[in-house]
């Protein structure tokens, strides 16, 4: 694969022309981990709009819990977005809505995104919306979904964008741990064809709560009934009827941009904070270096904005850049397998940016869907939020790719804002394996503990992943709760953030994520904890303990699987899963719903009382139809309280 891609690869010299001096990426990344703060210093400096200028890079401890990037500057994120562009590409495109029903997409350029964003921000000031508030999100990717958190970040309000595909619970618990006085959301969105109602959840989700004060709605579908609520307001005629000009909030460069929640080992989602001037540095300097953005590509990343990959990706990376970005609402099977194709040929994307799981599920469809469109517009194609499996990278760099374009397989997570381990940036003439993140973005100095916190040195070694210096991008607390931030990521060994990844370095020093060392689970790239759903289906009054895991699925990656013990007294009936698929799917979301639930009498339990997922996990993916046959991989489970549930549990599986 050497020669094809040292043309394409040497422009990654280019995308970080502040150092081109120093030679390619090994020296650059050399000098970034040497002079870490040099580094960062010289690139906030060329690549960040400064109100006010900073005199302190960093200032932070691991082990203190601090973390701190260029404390005493001042900027305005969306003024680095959007204003600064406006002399230059104020008629380029900044937003292409690719909405549900192909043919039918929206422009929206520089000077209109400015226009509506100050627009939206006076609309957010009249109903009280202050810096430091947070602002509670729930709407499909469009331009106003987009222009919301811009227009929270144009007056320091913090927004608090919810994936539009949690239930009303989810939505409620997240606008209740940020109280947030204001919600934004769209009557509903089209996937796939079919109309999905949004303001229903909304009522749902903020009835008998008086902290909600106001409901910005917008319009996708005009047929729809928006105004249910005293609380509702009409976004459009809100929007119409202010004024254009807004003066922008300077910002601290610590002060929070947004909160993002995500699922961690205990039943309770996190709120991730993320910084104003650190992220957006991280943001932009990833976008162009790992996906050689330059001003006026036509960025294609088709996560939704209720995800991280949304907001870096979708929103500021591209923006700070002055790229094109895509807003994609579509599915990647609507109306054929051929859509996100169509859609790199229509707008001639330079960059496409996806998940595994659509991967996997297109890779089985024709090669016509891939070669009756124009794919050479492609600079890079990137993939994210679990392991891509060989069969799909192969067809993505020679089928998509024409064997041309390189695939950046870009591990990273909620918490670190952008890209961590990727192939690209690399020097030209690098080695590319499929399936493997590979080698550390600039500045990130990846380590690996073994369970005695000890650093495992050398090469051809597994351990936790941790990495040893902060970087800007890295979120900087959990809402309300820094000791829990500091006990998941930065206490668990000393003075490195853990990721709660495994990895195994490989014989030339790269890395290959080998997948979460906790309970969470990756379901078609989402992320869920076991402990939420467990916490879920307990709520039930005829469950009395319920054990998750997460099972291997050919196309989703992982799908949740449920063994559940009934209350004393209650006897097993076939509503039992109907009702416990209900519950999930109402108090967390549709995707969250195990793909079996089994009812069983005991779980396997150390003496000390811990589940043993393991077990659970090979009974739970086991083909075998006979305990015999499936026992010698157990292992040993005489150490068990109850050696006996086990073949009782695969029994019960087997029967459902
Ligand atoms: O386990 C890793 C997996 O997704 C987790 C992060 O999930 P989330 O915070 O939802 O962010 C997803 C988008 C960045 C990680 O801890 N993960 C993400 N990307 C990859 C991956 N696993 C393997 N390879 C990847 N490229």
């Amino acid at each position: 694969m050497r020669g094809r891609l040292q043309q394409l690869l040497r422009r990654t010299k280019r995308n970080l022309a502040e150092f081109k001096e120093l030679g390619g990426y090994s020296e650059i990344y050399k000098y970034s981990i040497e002079k870490n703060d040099e580094f960062w210093e010289k690139l906030a400096r060329s690549r960040l709009l400064w109100e006010k200028d900073f005199t302190e890079v960093s200032d932070s401890s691991f082990k203190d819990g601090r973390i701190s990037w260029f404390a005493d500057g001042q900027l305005n994120v969306f003024d680095n977005c959007v204003t600064r562009h406006l002399a230059d590409r104020g008629d380029q495109a900044a937003l292409i809505y690719e909405k549900d029903e192909p043919g039918n997409e929206e422009i929206v350029t520089y000077a209109q995104l400015h226009s509506l964003v100050n627009r939206f921000a006076n609309v957010l000031k009249s109903k009280g919306v202050k810096k430091g508030d947070r602002v509670a999100i729930y709407y499909p990717v469009s331009p106003l979904g987009v222009a919301a958190m811009l227009a929270c970040a144009k007056i320091g309000a913090i927004h608090s964008v919810v994936f539009a595909g949690f239930s009303a619970d989810a939505l409620r618990q997240r606008i209740i741990d940020a109280d947030c006085r204001v919600v934004i959301c769209a009557d509903g969105t089209y996937r796939g064809g079919r109309y999905i109602n949004l303001k229903s959840v909304v009522d749902e989700a903020i009835e008998n709560l008086d902290l909600v004060e106001t409901v910005l709605v917008g319009t996708r579908n005009a047929e729809a009934k928006k105004l249910t609520t005293e609380k509702d307001v009409d976004l459009d005629l809100a929007l119409a009827a202010a004024p254009e000009n807004c003066l922008s909030e300077p910002m601290n460069a610590e002060d929070p941009l947004f909160l993002l929640y995500t699922s961690g080992s205990t039943g309770k989602p996190k709120g991730l904070v993320h910084s104003q001037a650190g992220y957006l540095l991280y943001a932009a300097v990833t976008t162009s270096a790992v996906f050689d953005c330059e001003p006026g590509d036509r960025f294609g990343c088709v996560a939704d904005i209720g995800w991280i990959t949304g907001h870096t990706y979708t929103v500021y990376g591209p923006l700070a850049n002055g790229a094109t970005s895509l807003l994609f609402e579509s599915i990647p099977s609507y109306p054929d397998p051929g859509r996100y194709w169509a859609t790199v040929d229509k707008h001639k994307l330079t960059q496409f940016y996806g998940a595994p799981t659509a991967y996997r599920s297109l890779l089985r469809h024709g090669d016509e869907f891939i070669e009756k469109y124009d794919r050479s517009s492609l600079k890079r194609i990137g993939s994210v939020g679990e392991p891509i499996n060989t069969e799909a990278w192969e067809w993505l760099h020679h089928k998509v790719g024409s064997s041309k374009v390189p695939i950046a397989d870009t591990w990273w997570q909620t918490e670190t804002g952008g890209n961590m381990i990727t192939p690209v940036p690399c020097d030209a003439g690098a080695s590319f394996k499929p399936g493997s993140a590979q080698r550390p973005f600039y500045g990130i100095e990846p380590v690996l503990k073994n369970a005695d916190g000890n650093t495992v040195q050398g090469n051809s070694v597994d351990g936790a992943l941790c990495i040893a210096k902060p970087w800007p991008g890295i979120a900087r607390t959990i809402h309300g709760d820094h000791e829990r931030f500091r006990n998941v990521y930065l206490n668990v060994f000393d003075d490195v953030y853990t990721t709660g990844d495994g990895a195994h370095r490989d014989q030339d020093g790269e890395y290959t994520i080998t997948g979460r060392m906790d309970d969470v689970i990756n379901v078609s790239g989402h992320r869920l904890g076991t402990a939420e759903i467990e916490d879920c289906l307990t709520q039930l009054d005829f469950i009395s303990e319920a054990a998750v895991i997460g099972i291997p699925e050919a196309t989703k990656g992982e799908v949740p699987y449920a063994f559940v013990i009934l209350k004393e007294g209650v006897e097993e009936n076939s509503e039992h899963k109907l009702l416990a698929n209900k519950h999930v799917a109402k108090v967390i979301a549709k995707f969250a719903v195990p793909k079996d639930t089994i009812i069983v009498s005991g779980l396997p339990k150390t003496r000390s009382g811990k589940i043993m997922r393991r077990i659970l996990r090979k009974l739970a993916s086991s083909e075998a139809k006979d305990f015999a046959q499936i026992a010698p991989e157990l292992g040993d489970i005489s150490t068990l309280a109850e050696p006996e549930v086990v073949e009782e549990i695969f029994l019960k599986k087997c029967q459902s």
